[in-house]
């Protein structure tokens, strides 16, 4: 767009929730449903941005003019995240599986007559924090999501020293009627920056993305 400052600028997104296999029928998931990275892809995009929306699998179609890379596991995303540098700007918006099964069963684990299937559970490399750490190319603004239930925006500031990025935004998934941020199309949430914080009032998914994708412009410009 004319006079945008992320016109040209190469922006990746991480989107919708992991699937770490357990063996060829199984996996450990989430119910993250991709929609705030893609509403944020699309908003970047409308502000003329390159974007990459590296994306674990949802139900969604790729917005207009955005690149989508396709994975399943926090390995394959961080994969395709590290393919897709150099990028001005990066934001975590996926919910990645903090954990994944050691093993990959390469048959289906039959139903044992006595005992339960030995399941070892090993670490996901964490990709905020490795995009974060990079030294020659890291992107200019990385951008981490909080999700969190209680003490928000103190948890949330935590998490941004902790994940060395440069923002967070922080979202209270407890809100609503059965905590409905994850899933649903509604979130509230709060830009905790060096700076310090302000908060949003709670809007459609498609409204925070313009809120964000504006505070993003704004810091390239
Ligand atoms: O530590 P926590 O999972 O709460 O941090 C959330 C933020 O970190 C989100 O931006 C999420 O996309 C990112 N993250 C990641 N890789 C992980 C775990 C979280 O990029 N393995």
């Amino acid at each position: 767009r004319a006079g945008s400052a992320l016109s040209g600028k190469h922006v990746i997104v991480t989107a919708g929730p992991t699937h770490e296999p357990i063996d060829p029928v199984r996996y450990i998931a989430n119910r993250s449903s991709g929609k705030q990275g893609y509403a944020l892809a699309a908003a970047l995009a409308g502000l003329g941005a390159r974007v990459t929306l590296v994306s674990g699998p949802t139900a969604l179609d790729c917005p207009d003019g955005v690149e989508r890379i396709d994975v399943e596991s926090a390995r394959d995303m961080l994969a395709a995240v590290e393919g897709a540098l150099p990028a001005d700007a990066a934001v975590c918006v996926a919910a990645v599986a903090d954990w994944r099964s050691e093993g990959v069963a390469g048959q289906k684990i039959k139903k044992q007559k006595d005992g339960l299937p030995d399941l070892h559970l090993v670490e996901n490399p964490d990709i905020l924090k490795t995009l974060s750490a990079l030294k020659e190319s890291r992107p200019d603004l990385v951008v981490g999501f909080a999700a969190e239930t209680e003490n928000v925006t103190e948890h949330a500031r935590a998490k941004r020293e902790r994940k060395d990025c440069d923002w967070i935004v922080a979202n209270d998934v407890s809100f609503g009627e059965g905590g409905s941020v994850m899933g649903g199309d509604r979130n509230a949430v709060t830009l905790i920056t060096a700076e310090g914080e302000v908060s949003w009032p709670e809007a459609d998914k498609e409204q925070i993305a313009a809120q964000l994708a504006a505070e993003i412009e704004k810091h390239f410009r």
